[in-house]
């Protein structure tokens, strides 16, 4: 994934390239192997490079460019290594078009030869520079900027978010996107373009959403916007409810701790959509069948909601990982409610399940992006009150997703004891947080570990795999997360006096079961870390070391609370290993391709 900018100031005597710098840095959770800038004055001026964006700054000075107007990129490769030709802005041969993309385009091999043929010669091995170079070409046949770019982009096949600046038309900005998103900001001194908002968010919360295929043109009196056949398009301007605050570190090293520090709030703010809730409900009709679709943290969310639908509501539910949908799509009905659940409301495999399952059945989208792609293809949307998440770790996103599905199934079911139990949460939550140095002190004694299994039962499973998917992504330990009953079918063969098992045990039916795989996993001599409720003598006998969580939160709502000890020890045994938990190796915040 790649995060892109532009900004256009309105007084042409000032200088873009320190906001577009800020801007980028405030994108940088969406790529951050290489980071590129272009601004106009009088011909395009070019600093870019392979990086994280202050290695880069430090070496070229990013600020330092002349011109009141420009487009800045962030960059995690999907078609080209990282290196400094393939770093965007792409530029046409003569250096007189500059183009920034988020996105993937299946068609480039084919454009490229069209291209090569034609005689445009290529330095780099993006699938982007296809783009300046057919913009080039239009422009040499004829056609103004604006209509060589629709030309251009009615020839791409795949995903994109582009913006382009010219130099032979030095007064706008033009920009589109398809299957990626695109925001636009209106200021008081300024207009933007940016693929999220906390890029931009310092300058404005001013937000306009762009429709799919839709022409934006910035220039220094405004934003107007075309459809596909050139009529212009009057759109509504929102106002974000989130702040610049918000979107900041502070005093926190990582965005990540500073994250997992909001996660009571993040389940007091979503409580709060109750209202939102009960009007779905009412008018979801009949329901039979419920099938979640996500993928990666979010699938894990989805994962818990099938547990509990079950549990409460007795309504069939299946989970399908978003890539693996289109399976499954000839199942779907009328009465099959279709949940997709994702943080960014961006992710692309979860975006083209949601256009298979519109086709047959209700859709349920619950998003932490107000405005994101998701909230305009789902017949209904929860957005969940987390805030801006920018660590690539999904943390408060993830307890404020499953929040909102429990409220869900309280409210579904009338089950006021659930309801009552939820506004419990933030306090268990502060509990956990309060005691978290112990989890660092505990990270110091696993973090040598070279493999690690979380083993969970029934409501504990999915913060097995949640816990292990977080220590894998950021510390880069190899970690499994598994059904404790299943342990015995195949990966007990792996358990020793090397392997640390850490064990989700919280009070309730599952727990004499989990006891017994926890016996089997110390018989082969693991070093095992429970995760088990304050007076639980039985698992501080048989383990190594213990964390423990206010007895009263038992199994049904211990996925809100047991989760967080697990992404405490995933960050500090990070830090232990000397990797930077905001930003992992090879991935990024979102996946739009
Ligand atoms: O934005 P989404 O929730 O749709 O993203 C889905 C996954 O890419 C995401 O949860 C990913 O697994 C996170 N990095 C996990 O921490």
């Amino acid at each position: 994934m790649c995060g892109i900018v532009g900004c256009i100031l309105k007084d042409k005597e000032k200088h873009v390239a320190p906001i577009l710098l800020e801007c980028v840095k405030n994108l940088d959770y969406r790529g951050y192997d290489s980071v590129g800038i272009a601004t106009i004055d009088g011909k395009i001026y070019v600093k870019k490079d392979k990086g994280k964006i202050p290695e880069v700054d430090e070496k070229l000075n990013l600020a330092d460019m002349p011109g009141n107007f420009g487009i800045a990129h962030v960059r995690w490769p999907s078609t080209g290594i990282a290196n400094k030709v393939n770093a965007h802005p792409q530029l046409d041969e003569g250096n007189g078009i500059a183009v920034v993309h988020n996105g993937s385009l299946k068609n480039y091999n084919e454009l490229k030869g069209e291209l090569v043929a034609d005689g445009f010669k290529f330095k780099s091995t993006t699938d982007t520079e296809v783009i300046p170079h057919l913009i080039r070409k239009y422009i040499n046949e004829g056609l103004d900027l604006e209509h060589a770019f629709r030309k251009t982009i009615e020839r791409l096949d795949g995903s994109y978010a582009i913006a382009v600046i010219s130099k032979d038309e030095n007064n706008k900005i033009l920009a589109t996107r398809h299957q990626s998103p695109l925001k636009i900001g209106i200021s008081d001194d300024a207009y933007f373009i940016s693929s999220d908002v906390p890029a931009i968010i310092e300058y404005t919360r001013n937000i306009i959403l762009p429709s799919e295929g839709e022409i934006i043109i910035l220039d220094e009196n405004g934003v107007t916007v075309h459809d596909e056949y050139d009529n212009e398009v009057k759109k509504e301007i929102c106002v974000i409810p989130w702040t610049a605050q918000m979107a900041s570190k502070g005093d926190h090293p990582y965005y990540m701790i500073k994250e997992i520090l909001e996660q009571d709030k993040a389940v007091e703010f979503t409580l709060g959509e109750r209202d939102n809730i009960q009007k779905i409900i009412d008018d979801l009709g009949n329901i039979k069948n419920i099938c979640f679709v996500a993928c990666g943290t979010s699938y894990h969310a989805s994962l818990t909601g099938k547990y509990l639908i079950q549990h409460f509501a007795k309504i069939k539910t299946d989970v399908v990982l978003a890539s693996e949908f289109k399976y499954s799509a000839d199942t779907l009905d009328e009465e099959t409610l279709v949940v997709f659940i994702s943080q960014s409301g961006e992710t692309l495999d979860s975006i083209n399940a949601l256009r298979i399952a519109k086709e047959t059945s209700p859709t349920l989208a619950i998003v932490n992006t107000e405005g994101s792609a998701m909230t305009e293809e789902a017949k209904y949307t929860i957005v969940t009150q987390a805030g801006p998440e920018k660590g690539v770790a999904a943390t408060k996103t993830y307890i404020a997703q499953l929040t909102a599905i429990y409220l869900f199934t309280a409210l579904l079911t009338k089950n006021h004891d659930l309801i009552k139990e939820l506004d419990k949460v933030p306090n268990y939550i502060r509990e956990v947080l309060e005691k978290s140095e112990e989890i660092e002190v505990l990270s110091k004694r696993y973090s040598f570990a070279e493999d690690l299994f979380y083993l969970g039962r029934g409501f504990s499973y999915p913060v097995a795999l949640e816990g292990a998917l977080k220590l894998k992504e950021i510390s880069l330990i190899h970690a499994e997360g598994y059904a404790s009953g299943e342990l015995k079918h195949g990966p007990l063969a792996l358990i020793n006096h090397r392997v640390p098992v850490i064990v989700i045990l919280p009070p309730g039916t599952d727990y004499d079961d989990t006891m017994t795989n926890l016996e089997e996993v110390k018989s082969r001599k693991a070093i095992i870390l429970s995760i088990c409720a304050e007076g639980d003598n039985k698992a501080e006998c048989k383990s190594k070391d213990i964390f423990t969580i206010n007895p009263e939160v038992n199994e049904i709502i211990a996925p809100l609370v047991y989760t967080v000890p697990l992404q405490l020890l995933a960050y500090y045994v990070t830090l232990e290993k000397g990797h930077d938990p905001d930003k992992p190796e090879n991935l990024a915040k979102v996946i739009t391709v």
